[in-house]
């Protein structure tokens, strides 16, 4: 769901004032901010930049490097589909479409509602159950296009008889 930065900015501040101005905290700092707003908002990372004095420039690109961070609001389920070789031969690239057909979001996109969004990665590590998927921490094995759309459903998602939402 969107956050309303303003309702918050309090909340940014604690966090980040919560650790000394030092650089070995930024990750820290980034960790309790995309736990606390499910993203990083650019306002979090302008304040880590001056409460660290490091460059606003070197916290961003810390923040586009790790994978875990997002910067762009994540819904309240956050489906990562695996993309790796595994997954791929398997049909991966089905679920991803479907995904898109159902709830009309691409990797990196967030549903207007707030509730679904969507991330690809290399490999959840259980290969051997391909093709998987994860709705926040929750992993699914084997999934099927009938499968995913029984997923969707289980989490509030609205799926039509014809898969779109
Ligand atoms: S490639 Fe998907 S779990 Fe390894």
């Amino acid at each position: 769901m969107a956050v309303d930065i303003n309702q918050i900015q309090e909340k940014i501040h604690v966090i980040i004032y919560a650790y000394p101005g030092e650089k070995r905290y930024i990750l820290a700092m980034m960790q309790d901010l995309q736990k606390i707003c499910n993203y990083l908002p650019r306002e979090g990372l302008e304040l880590i930049a001056e409460h660290t004095g490091v460059a606003f420039s070197e916290i961003y690109s810390l923040a586009t490097f790790y994978k875990a961070f997002s910067l762009v609001p994540r819904g309240k389920y956050n489906i990562k589909v695996c993309d790796g070789t595994a997954c791929h031969i398997k049909g991966s690239a089905v679920i991803i479409d479907q995904v898109f057909n159902s709830l009309g979001i691409k990797p990196g996109e967030t549903t207007e509602d707030g509730l679904f969004s969507l991330e690809t990665v290399n490999c959840l590590g259980a290969c051997a159950i391909a093709p998987v998927l994860m709705v926040n921490e929750k992993i699914y094995p084997k999934v099927s296009s009938s499968g995913l759309l029984d997923i969707i459903k289980a989490y509030g998602g609205h799926v039509h008889e014809d898969g779109k939402s």
